[in-house]
């Protein structure tokens, strides 16, 4: 291990998907976290690859220079570049990866490679007043549009997945669910607002069964299709008369689904201390859950600050920083060489 360096300022950029992200990070202090959203995919109902790209191809010098800005700080004050290697779309990965590894070269500076899953689990060791950080060992829950996992955290570097989807992320069972009630691309966070106003029970789904720690949600969306198509027959305002109970009741059966899988989690490593992250942490009704969770099972849960649960380039300006301080030079950084990779495992 490096001896403790006291004053590290690291430059994240993260392009693994439809956001454009830089992030400025003061040792594990956030100076500055800016992200761009691509809202073309909207139009299509998902993202499109190659949209993505050219979006990401416009958006990163500007992101990047902001991120510098509000930081207020100068290029030729950075101790290190980090960015998303993987995984994630290998074009919007590239624009990151070839960005990060020519400013690095130009400034003469380290070139730090980082995992968005590791970052998701990380972003908790982002120093935030009001926020504590988990200790280890700890169960990250990693749960946005393009993962599902239960991760055994042993050390910020060992990490183990214990459980995953099968199928679709629960993002995703959230997005097609609300792409068939008619809801604008990403629907997360529209079902999380209308599941407020209506009733958990009002119509019973069942829950997929999956062995082990395995999760699978393409099973759901099905089930939620033919019964609105069904519906429709019936009533064909049945959507707009029943949107609120349909939401509430899509998310309390996602909900329990992903309870139950960490309770099994819990109770078969022993490990009480969770910590959840990735776009789907935002949701209410999985934060509600996990809250009551402390005093119903005795479990300590770590819920990020919003912005961090999203994808954002602080969770990798942390990584960034915690490798440069952990890890040897040796395995810290990477030469210009790497490139990005689609599929990466943590
Ligand atoms: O982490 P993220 O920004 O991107 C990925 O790495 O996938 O996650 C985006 C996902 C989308 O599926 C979006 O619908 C979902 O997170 N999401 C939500 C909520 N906020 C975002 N899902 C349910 N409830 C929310 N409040
Ligand atoms: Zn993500």
């Amino acid at each position: 291990m490096n001896n403790t360096i006291t004053s590290t300022y690291i430059l994240a950029i993260e392009s693994s998907c439809d956001d454009t992200a830089a992030a400025v990070l003061h040792n594990d202090k956030v100076l500055s976290n800016v992200v761009a959203n691509q809202d073309i995919h909207q139009e299509y109902g998902g993202v499109v690859p190659e949209l993505a790209s050219r979006a990401h191809q416009q958006n990163i010098v500007p992101v990047v220079t902001a991120a510098l800005r509000k930081a207020n700080i100068d290029k030729n004050q950075l101790s290190a570049i980090a960015f998303t290697s993987g995984p994630g779309l290998l074009g919007s990965l590239l624009v990151g990866t070839s960005f990060a590894k020519s400013f690095a070269m130009g400034l003469d500076i380290p070139l730090i490679d980082v995992n968005h899953m590791q970052a998701h689990i990380l972003a908790h060791f982002i120093d935030e007043e009001g926020y504590s950080k988990p200790t280890f060992p700890f169960l990250g829950v990693t749960i946005s549009g393009g993962h599902t996992q239960i991760v055994r955290v042993d050390d910020y570097f060992t990490m183990e997945v214990i459980g995953q989807t099968i199928d679709d992320a629960v993002g995703e069972a959230f997005d097609k669910s609300a792409k068939i009630l008619g809801l604008p691309y990403p629907g997360g966070p529209l079902i999380d607002k209308y599941a407020q106003l209506g009733d958990p029970k009002a119509f019973p789904f069942t829950k997929p069964k999956v062995g082990g720690l395995d999760f699978s949600f393409s099973g759901l969306k099905t089930q939620i299709m033919y019964f609105v198509q069904k519906q429709q027959l019936a009533d064909p305002s049945f959507i707009d008369n029943r949107r609120d109970d349909v939401c509430a009741s899509i998310q309390y059966t996602i909900v329990n689904i992903l309870m139950d899988k960490i309770k099994k989690a819990v109770k078969e490593t022993g490990i009480t201390q969770i910590a959840i992250g990735g776009g789907v942490s935002a949701n209410s009704g999985i934060r509600t859950a996990l809250k009551a969770s402390e005093s119903k099972y005795g479990w300590t849960t770590y819920l990020p600050k919003f912005q961090y649960t999203t994808d954002n380039a602080a969770m990798i300006g942390i990584v960034g920083y915690l490798k440069y301080n952990e890890l040897s030079e040796k395995n810290a950084y990477q030469d210009l060489g790497i490139s990005a990779q689609s599929r990466l495992k943590i």
